[in-house]
């Protein structure tokens, strides 16, 4: 998968990386601001070295790395002042306690710190350390001073540390890193959709009969992950709330992971009371559920039939409809296409529906292209023709967007 998020195209990003075991996460950091487009100058500590190779870096980046204050690798001495007032944001992931000490303190004993004090881009750390020394008061009173400053923390995360104890000092998900980057350089006022807050979700709802069972449906997630991508890219931010699938959860996206159709309803429900500004049902939710799931994993009888009792599930876009909210949702048919999802446009009180049959090989299901028609309240009816999914998301938000608009 690409990842795309335009406001870091050729934007200039020092990662400092310093010694500690979480070293190979800023591998994957720096692999992604890549791909994003960034130009990426990595400047490792000594310590940092121990763990990972300045090669590794270089091969991502396809830059030098500055490893010392007098680089070896360039014939500049003063290169850091350069990068330094080149640089537009400045990410320090992971950043151990000494780092940070020194940093609070107004060190230049090394290029990384040099660069931090010559530097006027904002300058992000995501540490990365024992829950006790995060936790110490020399620690605290360190944070506090660079928080004063205006530098920004990210994280550190609660889980399993390096020593094997449970604590706070985790260095954070990529993700996350990535977006409190993304916010930092001002990502989300760029693109046409600045300033919104878009709800998609997507994969087929599961279901659960007993502990290790579930109905579910042939929903790839395909569809609705690309609506959130290019939300992302215009802009907006963005809420995926998605059921199981087999994709990557997307970078700079708040994904939140649920099962069955009643926990997608409790979690859209809360993103459009939150103030989103419109919703995406690119879900394919189960309509029936088993009317008692059961706590014990069902055992074989000696019956050749059995009975299994379904309930509805809840209508997600039915139960939302008088929250506020531009409301889009699809309708897969295999017959009757565009008379079904009139219907459910009026029947679910949507802006928009899109209308796809799921019968055709080369579109809808599994696939990574679609056939749609997009159909409004007015009863107008736009039929495109067959395209990437990129390109039908990019087509649904053209006339949220529009609807959007409209209203203000
Ligand atoms: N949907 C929903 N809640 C449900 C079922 C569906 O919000 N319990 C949404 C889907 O995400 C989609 C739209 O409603 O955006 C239409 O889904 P679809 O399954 O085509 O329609 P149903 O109302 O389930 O009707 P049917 O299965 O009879 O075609």
């Amino acid at each position: 998968m690409t990842t795309h998020f335009s406001a870091l195209r050729g934007k200039n990003v020092i990662l400092g990386v310093t010694g500690s075991i979480a070293c190979y996460k800023a591998v994957d950091i720096a692999s992604k601001l890549v791909q994003a487009g960034a130009v990426v100058d990595t400047v490792m500590t000594r310590s940092a070295q121990q763990f990972v190779s300045s090669l590794t870096f270089r091969s991502l980046t396809h830059r030098s790395v500055v490893t010392d204050l007098f680089d070896a690798e360039s014939d500049d001495a003063v290169e850091h002042v350069a990068l330094a007032l080149r640089a537009d944001v400045v990410l320090i992931a992971p950043a151990t306690a000494n780092v940070i000490a020194k940093i609070a303190n107004g060190f230049a004993d090394d290029a990384l710190t040099a660069v931090v004090l010559a530097t006027n881009a904002p300058v992000l750390l995501a540490p990365a350390m024992e829950g006790r020394m995060w936790a110490n008061a020399a620690m605290r009173q360190n944070v506090s001073t660079l928080e004063s400053r205006g530098f920004s923390f990210i994280g550190p995360a609660e889980g399993r540390l390096a020593s094997g104890e449970m604590g706070r000092g985790r260095l954070e998900e990529t993700s996350t890193v990535l977006n409190a980057l993304y916010e930092a350089i001002g990502g989300g006022s760029a693109g046409d959709l600045a300033g919104m807050h878009v709800v998609v979700s997507a994969g087929g709802t599961q279901e659960p009969i007993d502990p290790v069972r579930i109905i579910t449906n042939r929903s790839s997630g395909k569809q609705g992950y690309a609506i959130a991508e290019a939300a992302r890219d215009r802009g907006a931010r963005v809420t995926l709330v998605t059921a199981p699938t087999a994709l990557t959860d997307p970078d700079l996206i708040e994904v939140v992971k649920v099962g069955s159709a009643r926990d997608m309803l409790a979690s859209v429900e809360s993103a459009l009371r939150a103030g989103a500004d419109a919703l995406v049902m690119a879900a394919a939710v189960a309509d029936w559920e088993p009317a008692s799931a059961a706590g014990q994993k069902m055992k074989k009888t000696w019956e050749t039939r059995m009975t299994l009792e379904l309930t509805k599930t809840p209508d997600i876009l039915a139960t939302v409809r008088e929250l506020p909210g531009v409301k889009v949702g699809f309708a897969a048919e295999t017959e009757d296409l565009l008379g079904n999802a009139k219907e459910k446009l009026s029947r679910k009180g949507l802006d928009l529906i899109v209308a796809n049959d799921v019968s055709a090989t080369d579109a809808g299901f599994n696939v990574d292209n679609n056939r749609v028609v997009i159909l409004d309240r007015d009863g107008a009816q736009e039929e495109l023709p067959l395209m990437s999914k990129r390109d039908v998301a990019d087509r649904i938000l053209d006339r949220v967007r529009g609807i959007v608009d409209a209203r203000r």
